[in-house]
């Protein structure tokens, strides 16, 4: 059997380890999983009233068409400027998929969400990495890279894993000064999180540009990661390409009922985001007393450098029940901790301060 070459160069996606795959390794019933920037208080009551009243035996509806008129009405945009995915990362692939000749460059940054990756590789594509400056996507290093080979640049906005962002008159000015014909795509998984005025309101962009794609998700904020559904918006002509290479019948039933019942409970959104942004700010107390230094994020994560090798270092949080992240490219030396409740955050903050300790010794 001969498979694709390329796939010589494609490692399967590594996702957060599993609390049972920790219980069992350790022997520890306790275990917080902060690894995966899922959200630690579940999702809206209203979703679960979608458990008890699905059909399941019929294919779920191919155009999601209940939860586009909602969000379309949400947005003030067209529902065919709408393509929902099972999670935002198939539309990530999908959008390879419709751009990509072999050869054709992909620009993004290092370190970011690793798909961007493995979607440019898999059509073939040639990535073009560009590393972050002070933390945050790097335009103007995106710019220089442009040639006439470029074809899409993938931006995450909030970066996924530093949590920095790039504001509105930053991506107008970066949008604004390059060629037409290179399709960007603003990931903004972590969007409901922001509190930064200046973060950009991107469906906006949408009159005036017809080369850039939207990225949401129900998976952070909206907690429904384990249903899998995302969705992207862009202009009519777009999406039309894109519905060319969507699987038929992409989103279950239950995602698209689950999704629509999330966005009703506007109280469960807003008790996230305060929730969150009171816990990042007890982060932020916390890790200046004990002189530990981190990337300050508009997401729902941090990045904390333990100025050793965050690898080991997760693996002796492991011991104590803690999962979180290291092996980020070129920040060996840092974790990302996904933002607990404030209970998690104040148990993972006292065994820091002791494996800080032990290492300063
Ligand atoms: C920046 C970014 N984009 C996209 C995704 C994919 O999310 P999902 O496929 O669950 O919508 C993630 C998940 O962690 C992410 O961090």
């Amino acid at each position: 059997m001969k498979f694709r070459k390329i796939l010589d160069e494609i490692n399967p996606y590594v996702p957060g380890k599993s609390t049972e795959e920790i219980q069992n390794k350790y022997n520890i019933e306790s275990i917080i999983k902060l690894a995966s920037n899922e959200n630690p208080y579940g999702c809206s009551k209203e979703v679960q009233k979608c458990f008890t009243n699905i059909d399941i035996e019929i294919y779920p509806d191919n155009d999601c068409s209940k939860l586009r008129k909602l969000l379309s009405k949400k947005y003030n945009i067209e529902e065919d400027e709408l393509i929902f995915g099972g999670g935002s990362v198939e539309i990530i692939s999908m959008i390879a998929q419709i751009l990509i000749e072999q050869n054709d460059e992909v620009i993004t940054c290092t370190p970011s969400f690793s798909s961007y990756y493995s979607a440019t590789k898999l059509m073939n594509g040639k990535l073009i990495e560009v590393q972050l400056k002070d933390n945050v996507f790097d335009l103007q290093g995106i710019k220089n890279k442009i040639t006439d080979r470029t074809k899409l640049i993938y931006i995450a906005n909030p970066n996924n894993p530093t949590g920095t962002i790039i504001t509105e008159d930053e991506q107008r000015n970066f949008i604004e000064g390059i060629p037409q014909n290179i399709m960007v795509v603003l990931d903004e998984a972590y969007y409901e999180f922001v509190t930064d005025k200046n973060y950009p309101e991107s469906i906006n962009f949408l009159k005036q540009h017809d080369n850039i794609i939207i990225l949401r998700t129900f998976s952070k904020a909206y907690g429904l990661a384990g249903l899998r559904i995302g969705y992207g918006v862009a202009s009519k002509k777009i999406i039309e390409q894109l519905n060319k290479v969507r699987n038929p019948f992409n989103v279950s039933t239950l995602a698209q009922d689950a999704a629509h019942m999330a966005l009703s409970d506007v109280d469960f959104l807003k008790m996230v985001v305060n929730n969150n942004n009171q816990v990042l700010e007890y982060m932020y107390k916390e890790l200046d007393k004990l002189n530990i230094s981190y990337i300050s994020s508009q997401a729902n994560f941090i990045m904390i450098n333990v100025k050793t090798s965050g690898a080991k270092f997760a693996e002796k949080l492991l011991e104590r029940g803690f999962i979180v992240r290291p092996g980020f490219p070129l920040m060996d030396n840092y974790i990302r901790v996904s933002i607990g409740t404030i209970e998690q955050m104040r148990q993972f903050i006292k065994v820091l301060a002791i494996l800080i300790n032990e290492e300063r010794d």
